[in-house]
């Protein structure tokens, strides 16, 4: 177990305008910089995140991104660099998103921004999960399939760094069929750690952190950090509601 919570705030499009993330960032901030337990990390639309980082106080509230490019520099029209992302002030990366990957990215796609960002010195937060849990139990091969293909070509030295989401598509966004309980989610923390200790061994496996994403809110939040095998979370919706993501991490802090 990890001695913090990693808590990120995942705000996709939102909001409009950079005055109301700088607003909402301040209002998390606040909150955030007293909590000893938890880290918290704010994940804004690339536009926003300059007018952040002159907020950035300290380290317990920080910032990254939600996706970089897969090519290093150069003619990459509407891309994003992890060396620009760098200098923007970022620490962590979303990457492999289900939303991005609907987009058709593969796995291989995904192992190269990771490795552009371990090379930068920015954390990669790999999200996978599965579309449905069929009978047949699938999902299962689904999963190890995304794991270990988005890892492919990663230096074994960068594993242990690096972070992974578990984010069911059925559980994820306003749409999702329903919420994923602590049990299913504790049957896929395992499956992972699993899967990397097999992989690359006890040491580096047992270092990666595991955190869950997919309808998280105050409610849940706790239950799911306790009971799910996880060691924080990945939230949308309530990152971009101050009281809720503030009561969330003030959980988080207290388990
Ligand atoms: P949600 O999004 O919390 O709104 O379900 C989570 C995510 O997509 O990372």
């Amino acid at each position: 177990m990890k001695d913090k919570q990693l808590i990120i705030g995942n705000w996709k499009m939102n909001p409009k305008s950079a005055r109301e993330a700088r607003a909402t960032f301040l209002n998390i901030k606040s909150k955030a910089a007293k909590l000893r337990n938890v880290q918290t990390i704010i994940c804004p639309t690339h536009v926003h995140i300059r007018e952040l980082t002159q907020s950035v106080t300290g380290h317990r509230c920080v910032l990254g991104a939600q996706d970089v490019s897969a090519e290093k520099e150069g003619a990459h029209t509407g891309d994003v660099s992890a060396a620009q992302l760098l200098d923007s002030g970022v620490t962590h990366c979303i990457v492999g998103h289900s939303e991005r990957r609907a987009t058709g990215e593969s796995d291989s796609l995904i192992s190269k921004k990771i490795q552009l960002l371990t090379k930068n010195n920015i954390t990669p937060i790999l999200c996978i999960g599965e579309q449905q849990r069929d009978e047949a139990g699938r999902y299962i091969q689904h999963i190890k399939q995304q794991l270990l293909g988005s890892l492919q070509g990663v230096p074994k030295t960068q594993i242990g760094g690096l972070v992974i989401a578990y984010e069911p598509i059925w559980a994820i966004g306003k749409d999702a069929q329903r919420e994923a309980t602590p049990e299913d989610i504790l049957e896929i923390s395992i499956l992972i750690r699993k899967i990397l200790v097999d992989a690359y061994g006890k040491k580096t496996g047992e270092s990666v952190t595991i955190i869950y994403g997919g309808s998280v809110h105050p409610e849940n939040a706790e239950s799911i950090l306790v009971r799910g095998g996880v060691e924080g979370l990945l939230v949308g919706r309530a990152s971009l509601d101050p009281t809720k993501f503030t009561t969330l991490i003030s959980l988080a802090n207290s388990i």
